[in-house]
């Protein structure tokens, strides 16, 4: 019986090819097949934009997996199962496969998602994540921001849901990393001006890609349309 592949999820880091790690480099080089997300639509998928800027891919299987952009959590389901059905498939014929994902595989990324469907499809296959520097610490570094000195405490948070959980946040934390700002953009900006926190905020958008932004005055942003891949950083105490 053939041993069955080995399921990764590799974080090809936030954007500049500088930031993958040599293990995600020897990962992907050695796998048969790469498995790609790519949102539904057809935009190009970031995190091979991301590889391709790093690596030759040299005649690799390569595995487009489509993803719906929605909240639709029978749609999320049935597109992770017909991925994971196509992974499990390369797995159990002993490929290993990496699935590459923007930043770090275990921060809001559709690899933990996939896992407990390849798991399910493909019992005895080994999963193994291999880390990946996050957009948020690439966004601080281009200040050079601390997100956490001493005691502080931390809470990366999406915007796209509830903004009263942001407002929460605000409230408890010393650094707030907030994600998927831009549907939200005004209304954060309201958020952080009415908590008195606008002066240690900054926004970042497409950190370490060529249209990089970094902005310090907030209010510059209202009635902007960020790009998907911005966030908000805010710190207490600056
Ligand atoms: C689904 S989350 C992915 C997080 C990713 N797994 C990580 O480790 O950073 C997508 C959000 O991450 C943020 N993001 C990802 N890449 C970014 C970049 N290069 N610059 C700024 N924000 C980025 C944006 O807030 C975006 O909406």
């Amino acid at each position: 019986m053939t041993r069955p592949g080995i399921f990764y999820g590799v974080g090809v880091g936030p954007g500049d090819p500088e930031l993958i790690t040599l293990k995600a480099i020897r990962v992907i080089s050695s796998a048969a097949v790469l498995a790609i997300p790519k949102s539904e639509g057809g935009a190009e998928s970031q995190a091979l934009a991301i590889v391709n800027r790093a690596m030759p891919l040299d005649g690799k299987e390569t595995l487009e997996l489509s993803f719906p952009m929605t909240k639709d959590s029978a749609a999320l389901d049935a597109s992770r199962r017909q991925a994971a059905a196509l992974i499990a498939e390369r797995l159990c014929r002993g490929q290993d496969v990496a699935f590459i994902t923007l930043g770090d595989p275990l921060l809001y990324s559709t690899f933990s998602y996939l896992m407990p469907f390849v798991k399910e499809l493909s019992p005895d296959t080994e999963i193994r994540a291999v880390p990946g520097i996050t957009s948020f610490s690439a966004a601080a570094s281009l200040i050079p921001a601390a997100l956490a000195e001493t005691d502080s405490k931390v809470i990366i948070i999406p915007a796209a849901y509830d903004l009263d959980r942001v407002k929460e946040a605000l409230s408890y934390a010393d650094t707030v990393v907030i994600l998927k700002v831009n549907r939200a953009i005004d209304k954060l900006i309201d958020l952080i001006a009415d908590a008195g926190l606008s002066k240690g905020s900054f926004f970042v958008s497409r950190a370490g890609w060529p249209q990089e932004e970094v902005v310090t005055n907030l209010e510059e942003l209202r009635g902007k349309k960020p790009d998907y891949f911005s966030m908000l950083i805010v710190r207490k105490n600056v």
